[in-house]
């Protein structure tokens, strides 16, 4: 067979934890599974929500709207844009990936713009796309030089991965604001951002109305539901909106009907509302305490965090992949992270937080001394 190569590789993250896997089973003890990006505080309870879905309806049985279910839309502009925009802005997509492929495939740029520590999926979907990738320290040094950056996009993750840094909202709101003007498209992808605040941020609302904004969001970490394979999209521009929602059409012919009416039934009923919460409290209060153990443990490199302390789900630590795995935890190498940082990051690990303060404590305590 004659194959169309993609250029991209796979992830790294997979076949780690293959090899986790089969240590664990040679050994028979324990392993933490830090390498991966899943929330595993806890699970969200759909046990009051799940009764609410009728599956023998047409709504979980037929092809959904290419767009989305409407009333899943209207949800998320009262979730996520305080009500102010319009479920029109709105797409439901597979899941964030979706929407960053898309929105790669859609935008016609010279080049696309990567925090220089980044999710390592962005390079590999952009490699797909045979589009042109270059890095940026700091956002805030681009609002200042936006006249220079026409044809460019720039994806801005904050909280970040791979290391949970979150930077003033005032001013990114202020520096999107500035960049969008000036013509530069801004793709902001932070599904991390929405595990710590609720209905009353008014975060996406603030960037999301200005003309060359795309958000990408995610229901695979904010309530948890990576399986599920759902998110959205949200633009103002209409062009952007029609080729996108061609594009995702004929890639799935509509984002599952099940996963749609689960998650409008978690953004509107009472039960549904009360899983969110529940998940989430517990999610970030662990994160928080797992993270404060880690600075109490000297374990965050002050190179990279100069003071700031991360929120997100990932922390990077000045370990190596190897000495983690001695004390059975498992973590991907911060190599994996940067193309233009590789020196700085030679010794150190990207490791999810987001695991029961109890566990994290038992294998971590190890490195008090
Ligand atoms: C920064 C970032 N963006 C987007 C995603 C996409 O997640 P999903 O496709 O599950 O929504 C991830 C997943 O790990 C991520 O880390």
């Amino acid at each position: 067979m004659q194959i169309n190569f993609s250029g991209s590789t796979s992830s790294l993250i997979v076949s780690a934890s293959e090899e986790i896997k089969k240590l664990q089973k040679e050994t028979g003890k324990e392993y933490l599974f830090l390498n991966r990006g899943v929330n595993s505080v806890c699970n969200i309870n759909l046990t009051q929500v799940i009764p609410k879905i009728d599956f023998n309806s047409d709504d979980v049985q037929v092809y959904p709207m290419a767009r989305g279910r409407s009333g899943l839309r209207d949800a998320i502009n009262k979730e996520y844009f305080n009500g102010k925009s319009n479920y029109n802005n709105i797409i439901i997509t597979a899941g964030g990936i979706s929407g960053l492929d898309i929105s790669f495939q859609n935008i016609k740029v010279d080049k696309v713009l990567l925090p220089s520590f980044f999710w390592g999926t962005y390079t590999k979907v952009l490699t797909l796309r045979k589009t042109v990738y270059d890095f940026y320290d700091n956002i805030f040094e681009l609002g200042e030089r936006s006249d220079q950056l026409r044809n460019t996009a720039i994806v801005v993750c904050d909280p970040g991965n791979p290391l949970g840094i979150k930077d003033d909202d005032s001013a990114i709101v202020r520096v999107i604001k500035q960049l969008s003007d000036a013509g530069v498209i801004v793709i902001v992808d932070s599904p991390y951002r929405r595990i710590f605040y609720d209905n009353s941020d008014s975060f996406y609302h603030d960037i999301g109305m200005h003309e060359n904004v795309i958000i990408v969001e995610s229901f695979s970490k904010s309530v948890g539901l990576s399986g599920l394979r759902i998110g959205f999209i949200h633009s103002t521009d209409n062009v952007f909106k029609e080729e996108f929602a061609k594009r995702l059409l004929y890639a799935t012919n509509g984002v599952n009907s099940f996963s749609q009416v689960l998650i409008e039934n978690l953004l509107i009923t009472p039960e549904g509302k009360k899983a969110v919460h529940d998940f989430k409290r517990k999610t970030s209060d662990d994160i928080a305490l797992n993270i404060d153990y880690l600075i109490k443990l000297g374990l965050l490199p002050e190179e990279l965090y100069d003071g700031r302390i991360p929120m997100g789900i990932f922390v990077t630590v000045n370990k190596t992949e190897e000495e983690l795995l001695q004390y059975r935890i498992g973590s991907i190498p911060l190599t994996y992270f940067t193309e233009i940082h590789r020196d700085k990051a030679i010794n150190y690990s990207r490791i999810c937080v987001s695991i029961t303060h109890e566990k994290f404590i038992k294998f971590f305590s190890p490195f008090k001394n």
